[in-house]
């Protein structure tokens, strides 16, 4: 796609609640910004290079005002928010009302007016800045739960884009996404879009529920119906114009070979080996590696090896668990009330059945460079991976991709959404605690052989679908959707 000749309008825009940079401010004051290197980013680098790409979102911190500016060939465009917006739209609607109600309820949701209203003027606020930036027949690229209204908001302030919506989260049942009192006006805001993507094929299909109940509208296959005042549209088989929205899933990735990469070094295989040293040699080492979140199943997963070693299945000198839980929305109450939760059941594990220069669990709350990471799942026999509910999960992805040595058992909820896809994990159902120990036990006696046929089909499914393949097969959608608008350049 031919680049505008107006230096501050671009072509294809990506917006997301957060920026794919951190800010970071030395002794002296000054300030910079550090790339952070995520998924998302390392898939849609290329094509906003190509495509004289800008990305919006915020930059991660209440009340900081900053002028667009450019960072490892990026643009970036922040969009301001107020330590209120931050309380009510981030916080609260957004992470105290949509995510656990997108997330089977699994803590109960809390619905504010007030908070609605700072999503709605939040989400305006990005859809007044993108509208501002992108050229005529651009496209936008919508991120996340954050900002399901965006789309129809762009819609309205320029209906000559082409607008997609990537939801990373689950989409709930329609008797769960019932309870929400703003459940018609966030189908409006998604319905905007021209393609909606998905984790699953489940979510698509719960979505498309919704759609016909509460919308009332007509769906075929993965096709909307939406109605339309516009004569010049198409008309559908009851004689209303329509819009045509698609709605169905592209689940999302890893860059496998950056992760495989990286596994290869010596450096990180030699931090692997001190890692398990330091932990006594143990013969197994498992572990858990997740943001400190109630949807990730970390008490469950605790629960299960804390008996197993209560129970003399497992001795504390043999096995031990790394739990990495990183700081995550820790203003937000159930967050804090689960690190404590989490942090007195380690603490009584590791005081019951801990022994000098032997514990159970080394729980560490922090997050990591993605190095010591890769050295972590090297050093680990098992990963456990037992979400709740979860959209992906690309931490199961992320330790197949680094066992190039085709070692290591994943453990894998069947609630996350990568349960779909690598399908010779051992699954498990996270809140049947006996089953789960039973998956422990069984992965820590597995014969080399079997763990090796195991990852071998693990890691070729991850290789193949990586998140490079999975921005394609949404651009690509985005393109068919709208064959006579501009097209973006793959790479
Ligand atoms: C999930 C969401 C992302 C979010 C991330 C971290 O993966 O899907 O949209 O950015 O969690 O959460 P945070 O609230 O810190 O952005």
């Amino acid at each position: 796609m031919a680049a505008d000749t107006d230096p501050d309008r671009y072509a294809f825009v990506v917006a997301s609640n957060r920026l794919p940079v951190d800010r970071v401010v030395d002794e002296d004051g000054n300030e910079g910004w550090r790339h952070s290197p995520g998924g998302l980013v390392t898939a849609l680098e290329p094509v906003m290079r190509a495509n004289d790409g800008a990305w919006v979102g915020w930059v991660g911190q209440p009340d900081v005002e900053v002028a667009p500016f450019d960072n490892e060939g990026i643009h970036i465009v922040p969009v301001p928010l107020s330590s209120d917006d931050v309380e009510e739209y981030y916080e609260g609607f957004s992470n105290d009302t949509l995510w656990p109600l997108y997330h089977d309820v699994i803590e109960h949701p809390s619905y504010h007016r007030d908070w609605w209203n700072a999503y709605r003027r939040v989400n305006a606020r990005f859809a007044d800045q993108i509208a501002e930036i992108v050229e005529h027949d651009g496209i936008v690229w919508v991120q996340d739960y954050q900002l399901q209204l965006l789309p129809a908001m762009l819609r309205e302030r320029r209906p000559d884009l082409t607008i997609g919506f990537f939801n990373h989260i689950p989409f709930p049942p329609v008797g769960i996404y019932a309870q929400l009192p703003w459940r018609a006006q966030i189908l409006d805001g998604l319905l905007g879009a021209d393609v909606i993507g998905f984790q699953r094929q489940d979510d698509a299909s719960d979505f498309l529920r919704a759609v016909r109940h509460i919308k009332g509208y007509t769906t075929k296959g993965s096709t909307i119906d939406v109605p339309v005042d516009d004569p010049a549209a198409p008309r559908s088989r009851k004689g209303i114009t329509v819009r045509h929205v698609e709605a169905r899933h592209f689940p999302i990735s890893i860059d496998a070979e950056s992760f495989e990469a990286i596994a290869h070094r010596p450096e990180v295989q030699e931090r692997a080996r001190e890692i398990r040293e330091s932990l006594g040699n143990p013969t197994t080492v498992l572990l858990g590696v997740d943001r400190l979140d109630y949807t990730k199943g970390i008490r469950h997963r605790i629960k299960a090896f804390g008996e197993l070693v209560e129970d003399g299945r497992v001795k504390v000198e043999d096995a031990t668990l790394v739990q990495v839980a990183s700081p995550s929305r820790e203003r937000v109450d159930t967050y804090a009330a689960l690190r404590d939760e989490i942090e007195l059941t380690v603490g009584r594990i590791n005081g019951d059945l801990g022994v000098i220069g032997h514990q159970p669990i080394a729980y560490l709350h922090h997050g990591y460079p993605r190095e010591e990471m890769v050295a972590l799942y090297l050093a680990a026999d098992i990963m456990l991976v037992t979400a709740l509910r979860d959209g992906m999960n690309l931490v199961a992805k992320e330790y197949v991709a680094a066992r190039f040595d085709n070692d290591g058992v994943l453990i894998l909820s069947e609630f996350a959404g990568a349960a779909d896809e690598l399908k010779q994990a051992v699954i498990v159902n996270p809140h049947d605690i006996g089953a789960l120990k039973d998956s422990i036990q069984r992965a820590i006696e597995m014969p080399r052989r079997e763990r090796s046929t195991r990852m071998r089909a693990l890691r070729k499914r991850v290789r193949d679908n990586d998140v490079a393949r999975w921005s394609r097969s949404f651009l690509e959608a985005l393109d068919r959707h709208a064959p006579n608008r501009a097209k973006l350049d793959p790479s």
